[in-house]
């Protein structure tokens, strides 16, 4: 017999507490399998409701002793907590619980990874933690002590007092209970100093596991830096004496904002240059500001319920977008945050998980950390202050952070800061938070006496309960360029509100290009018939970035639509733009190397799948394989003459400059590869001193097929560096011709150094798996099966990031009669797994429609 349906919730029955707390004091006992949880909370009835009603959440734990005011209750257990009688005044709960976080597998509350204890409360771990209203919007200052054996003992807020077996936090900032956070091992400290803005001395530090000290500094570096730009862009200052980071080999997620003790999946903070590519640095670089910023988008003000995740997501994630185009390349930042919007975000929005950026029910609010949340969010921010206009948007921000400093928040709070600042009505600037489905808008347009008129109709396809939409606000950026290529007129935003709108622009004198959503100013899909010139012209002249890189990535995408269609050979137009674009030296080489990028197996499939053609994975790798083939042929003398270019002869350095040579650099010893059998890679392979370099040689040869030796050779140079092993399992597998994709997974699987526990490994093997899709979706469903087989395995284990991993399976509608039924089976197949988690359930329910 199948388990009762997990319950939904929804926003609409959100109530307030009945109970608030000021101040809460927890002490630790430490014990691998029975650590003790002793907690004394002041409680006082909220003002604001009749009921009173006591609820405390609770997983896992073993209740050993309660009290109120000193006399001990027998609270009733029930599902996933305790009530208890209160009286009807404010009163002192104690109690005493046992946990086991040597055995806690999911991640989630208290739990050790090699060695050390760490906590992960977010969303709804503290409950595992001990009996409590694990709820964002109580808030309450900690006291916290830690006894144990552990040299490094770290929780929340300042240090107050420690000594042999002990350590005191004291966290004078009130703060739900997701950001509670406590850490204890044997670990070393790579440490640093701030001094802010009005004076404060703040101790930096840098957590690690012994060993790893070497590969703190440039963490460490960008968290000064992000200190120092959220005081100077958002006025926004630490408040603590001190700021501790922590690495952590087995972590579910990239890190998480704890306050005052930011908890990090190794992967996203140890960098050096033997071991860490370009891209490792840059996003440790914006995964430390996301984490430093949500200081005070986040911590001091919080979400009022898990509905409002966006409030603090959103916002974060286009803060952390700001920080990284000021200290890199505002166009290469915007250009590659497109490339994973489309890539994650449309592909949700357009299937059978497609939700709100604000949902309005969910069964397990895991399942929600997602691209529409995050990334979709962030347009959001990002629309609104091209909206308002950079001065309004500055001060919308400062009176929502002076107005609801230490509160929990909702979208309303946020918008109402804005319609307050500004006077504008943004009634239906909210469809963006509540209509899920990324918008299309088409194009036309005409040209009479000199009058130039653009001519949008928006259309949002239904979603999964949303069959109908209704229009939305889109700030279109536009310029129009002269026939000669010079522009007519800058940029300049259209604001669409209706279904259906034209705008007019006057007195030119030759009918002019366009160039439509310049920086791709709304997330929504542009629809306008276009031809190769016109293309190959905005690619060679619009003097906005994103949509000059627009121009060939859609030059491209054309190209690869007909030969996989019509059988067309590559197209000739392409090929001619992009070696013009490839070899403009006036051009930042990390854009060349961008535009030298080619769309996505998964972005080619969704486009036939759009012009009602059912795509076949297999056609389209071999479609992707013959144009690189007659690029690498049509651009011989300049991929060589850039590879020597662009080769780096200053010591190694993580900047913008340096990793745009390298990308560049990079790019052409993918086209070398491509006729040399893999000779020139092999001599960069042999002659690499950093990660950036070993690994882009190792991806030709692997994809050139001579890359076996090189693969023996890394793994003996890395077996001992688990990141770089990371690596090592992804390449081989993402490589991996589709017909030997779902072998060569299986064949990892069954490595030694596979360890399905740990996340990062896990992913590597499996969600590699899923990044190869011409092998995941294999005509013999082998590499369904594979997936479907590790997923089940691992929910017992960890339901969250088993949960995550079934979006492979998302885009399964697109595909032919026989896939579908393969992917159909497997998915059943997990459906029916005895006992499976209520995170997987979800998504696997959702997922299978
Ligand atoms: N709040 C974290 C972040 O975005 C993400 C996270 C969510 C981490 C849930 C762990 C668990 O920075
Ligand atoms: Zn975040």
């Amino acid at each position: 017999m199948k388990d009762a349906a997990p319950q939904p919730i929804y926003l609409a029955d959100y109530t307030p507490p009945n109970w608030l707390i000021d101040d809460v004091h927890l002490t630790f006992r430490l014990a691998p399998n029975a650590t003790r949880v002793v907690s004394r909370i002041a409680f006082r009835p909220n003002p604001d409701t009749a009921s009173r009603d006591f609820f405390l959440h609770g997983e896992a734990l073993t209740l050993i002793d309660a009290r109120i005011d000193q006399k001990p209750v027998t609270p009733d257990l029930v599902e996933g907590g305790l009530r208890c009688s209160v009286p009807d005044a404010p009163f002192i709960w104690e109690c005493e619980v046992e946990i086991d976080p040597a055995n806690n597998t999911a991640l989630e509350g208290l739990y050790m990874s090699s060695g050390m204890y760490c906590t992960q409360c977010e969303a709804e771990g503290f409950r595992k933690i001990t009996y409590y209203p694990d709820r964002p919007d109580v808030m309450a200052t900690f006291t916290v002590r830690i006894e144990g054996d552990m040299p490094v003992m770290l929780s929340n807020g300042n240090p107050v007092s420690q000594g042999p077996g002990f350590a005191e936090w004291h966290d004078p900032w009130p703060k739900p209970a997701y950001l509670f956070a406590l850490v204890a091992g044997d670990l070393v400290n790579h440490p640093g100093q701030f001094t802010t803005r009005s004076g404060r001395e703040v101790e930096l530090n840098i957590w690690v596991r012994p060993g790893d000290e070497g590969k703190c500094a440039f963490a460490m570096e960008a968290l000064k830096k992000s200190m120092t730009w959220d005081e100077d862009v958002y006025g926004c200052e630490y408040d603590l004496d001190i700021f501790n980071i922590v690495a952590v080999d087995d972590f579910n997620m990239g890190a998480m904002e704890n306050k005052g003790l930011n908890i990090f999946n190794s992967s996203c903070v140890l960098a050096s240059p033997e071991t860490s590519t370009d891209a490792n640095f840059e996003r440790i670089e914006a995964i430390i500001a996301h984490e430093y910023f949500h200081n005070w988008t986040g911590n001091r003000i919080t979400c009022r319920d898990w509905f409002q995740l966006c409030l603090k997501e959103g916002l974060t994630v286009y803060r952390d977008a700001e920080f990284t185009s000021d200290m890199r390349s505002a166009p290469v930042k915007r250009i590659s945050d497109v490339i994973a919007l489309r890539a994650r975000q449309f592909r949700e929005d357009n299937g059978p998980l497609a939700h709100p950026v604000r949902p309005e029910s969910f069964v397990e609010i895991n399942n929600f950390y997602t691209a529409t949340i995050y990334e979709k969010g962030a347009e959001v921010i990002g629309m609104l202050k091209r909206l308002v206009g950079d001065d309004a948007y500055a001060e919308a921000v400062r009176l929502y952070f002076n107005r609801h400093d230490g509160q929990a928040c909702t979208i309303e709070d946020w918008l109402s800061a804005f319609q307050d600042v500004t006077g504008r009505d943004l009634t239906q600037f909210k469809r963006w938070y509540s209509q899920a489905g990324t918008p299309r808008l088409k194009v036309t347009e005409d040209f009479k006496d000199g009058t130039y008129t653009l001519h949008f109709e928006q259309h949002t396809p239904a979603t999964p309960g949303q069959p109908q939409k209704a229009p939305q606000v889109i700030p279109i950026a536009v310029g129009l360029l002269g026939p000669n290529g010079h522009e007519v007129m800058e940029t300049t935003v259209l604001e669409m509100t209706e279904a259906r709108q034209s705008f007019s622009f006057e007195g030119l004198t030759a009918r002019p290009v366009p160039s439509i959503l310049r920086d791709f100013s709304a997330p929504v899909i542009l629809e306008r018939a276009t031809d190769n010139a016109e293309r190959a012209f905005l690619l060679a002249h619009d003097t906005d970035p994103f949509n000059k890189w627009e121009a060939g990535r859609a030059l491209a995408r054309d190209g690869l639509i007909a030969q996989i269609r019509e059988g067309a050979a590559p197209d000739a137009a392409y090929l001619d733009a992009i070696h013009a674009m490839a070899r403009d030296d006036s051009l930042d080489p990390a854009f060349r190397a961008l535009a030298l990028g080619l769309p996505s197996q998964d972005d080619l499939a969704q486009t036939l799948a759009d012009l009602g053609t059912t795509p076949d994975p297999q056609t389209i790798w071999e479609a992707l394989e013959t144009l690189r083939q007659a690029r690498a042929q049509h651009c011989q003398d300049l991929a060589t003459r850039l590879h020597a270019q662009f080769q780096v002869t200053d010591p190694y350095r993580p900047d913008a400059e340096q990793s745009g040579a390298r990308a560049l650099a990079n790019a052409a010893l993918g086209m070398i590869s491509r006729l040399d059998g893999g000779a020139q890679a092999q001599r960069q392979y042999d002659a690499a001193d950093n990660m950036t370099q070993q690994l882009a040689a190792l991806s030709c040869l692997l994809q050139s097929g001579t890359g076996a030796e090189a693969v023996q050779r890394f793994y003996d140079q890395w077996r001992h560096d688990r990141l770089v092993i990371d690596k090592w399992f992804t390449l081989q597998i993402v490589h991996a011709d589709p017909q030997d994709a779902a072998a060569t997974a299986a064949r990892l699987t069954a490595h030694p150094d596979f360890d399905m526990k740990n996340p990062n490994r896990f992913r590597a093997t499996l969600g590699a798996l899923a990044a190869n899709p011409a092998g995941f979706h294999h005509a013999s469903g082998a590499g369904y099966e594979l997936l479907a087989e590790w997923l089940i395995r691992l929910d017992p284990v960890n339901p969250q990031t088993t949960a995550r991993m079934c979006s492979a399976f998302e885009t399964w509608k697109r595909y032919d009669a026989a896939r579908q039924d393969m992917i159909a089976g497997q998915l059943d197949r997990i459906l029916d797994t005895p006992g499976l988690s209520r995170d997987t359930t979800e998504m696997v329910s959702r997922i299978r429609g």
